[in-house]
């Protein structure tokens, strides 16, 4: 792939190779709330995100060439401290945030958001799925940005965002709070 199809969809108005674009991902992975105060142009919505995402790391953490479907890649992001661990997967479908000309590339933390019980090891090839949860059974649908399927937990599992540049693949940013920080950026 070449350098020209570096994915930074904020320097491009159309989408990049994946389909989709930074703001869109900021869009869709949204609040209902999130969506109408853009709209409505209120400061510290979309805007604010996307300003914050400027501030996080951009961390190589795998070859698009080497990636193999629904073979996990671990990984430390944003930083190597609490609740770090995230996983990369090719999922072999389209997925929302997906990266790919098919999109089905995303990357999720590895800490369910209920009380950070370990996903690591949970991914489910047939159905796409991180868990069941080894504390109290949520499973999260890695296809719909991490949304819970099923269990205990009530908010989505972190998505990494992430960018293609050749055929590396970066993580540069986190949306939703990691289990156990105030701060995603503060470790
Ligand atoms: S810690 Fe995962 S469901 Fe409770």
């Amino acid at each position: 792939m070449k350098q020209s199809e570096i994915l930074q969809p904020e320097a491009h108005q159309g989408k990049g190779k994946c389909g989709i674009n930074r703001r869109e991902f900021l869009l869709y992975s949204g609040t209902a709330v999130a969506a109408t105060t853009v709209m409505l142009n209120i400061p510290g919505t979309a805007q604010a995100q996307e300003a914050r995402l400027a501030q996080y790391p951009k961390k190589l953490i795998g070859k698009l060439s080497q990636l193999k479907q629904d073979e996990p890649v671990y990984f430390n992001y944003p930083d190597d401290g609490l609740n770090a661990g995230a996983m990369l997967i090719r999922l072999g479908e389209k997925a929302g945030g997906g990266l790919s000309k098919k999109q089905d590339i995303v990357a999720f933390s590895s800490y369910c958001t209920h009380q950070g019980g370990a996903l690591a090891g949970t991914y489910n090839k047939q159905y796409k799925t991180m868990g069941q949860c080894p504390l109290h059974l949520t499973t999260y649908d890695l296809t719909r940005y991490g949304i819970v399927v099923s269990g205990q937990a009530y908010q989505s599992l972190p998505q990494v965002v992430l960018e293609l540049d050749g055929d590396d693949i970066y993580a540069v940013g986190v949306m939703g709070l990691l289990f156990g920080r105030n701060d995603n950026l503060i470790g």
